[in-house]
């Protein structure tokens, strides 16, 4: 159960990176309708991600590395790196958000040339961070209700 509910979650990160992919062809093409649409399923979608990231968290606790030595130092990099840019990357999105809908597509488009890349950074990162994890990780136990 612990491993659907990742992979569930892994699931919906990935798609949140499409749609974002989507989003960005569409306004590159000057849809301004359709490229709200894609970029707030996106958000949805992210947002979703968290319910079941969190879920799993909350009833299983935290899941530990335990593959090849050689790769520890490699996985908690891509771990690590995920992490900080997930964080980052929440922030990011409200305000890209909050601007848009002000009007502001100036400042929008500003800040929306560094939140695409690091939104699909961290989308790619959780999928591989899953797959590596369903082959490799063991139960840490942790905070699990
Ligand atoms: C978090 C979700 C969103 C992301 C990641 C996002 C991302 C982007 C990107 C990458 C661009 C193109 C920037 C460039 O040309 O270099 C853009 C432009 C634009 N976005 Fe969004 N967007 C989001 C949500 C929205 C929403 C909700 C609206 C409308 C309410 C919107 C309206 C626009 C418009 C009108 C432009 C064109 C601005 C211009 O060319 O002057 N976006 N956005």
């Amino acid at each position: 159960m612990s491993q659907l509910l990742g992979d569930i979650a892994a699931v919906l990160i990935a798609l949140s990176g499409v749609a974002v992919i989507v989003g960005v062809v569409l306004i590159r093409r000057g849809d301004r309708v359709r490229h709200p649409r894609a970029m707030l399923t996106a958000t949805a979608l992210a947002g979703l991600f968290l319910v079941f990231y969190l879920l799993k968290w909350g009833l299983y606790g935290t899941t530990r590395y335990a593959g090849p030595e050689e790769w520890r130092g490699a996985y908690y990099a891509l771990l690590l790196s995920h992490t900080v840019l997930a964080a980052v990357n929440g922030p990011l999105v409200l305000w890209l958000l909050y601007n848009a809908f002000k009007g502001r597509f100036g400042v929008h488009k500003a800040w929306a040339r560094w939140t695409v890349p690091v939104w699909l950074y961290v989308a790619a990162t959780g999928w591989v961070i899953d797959q590596v994890l369903a082959r490799y990780g063991e139960s840490a136990g942790g905070i699990g209700f």
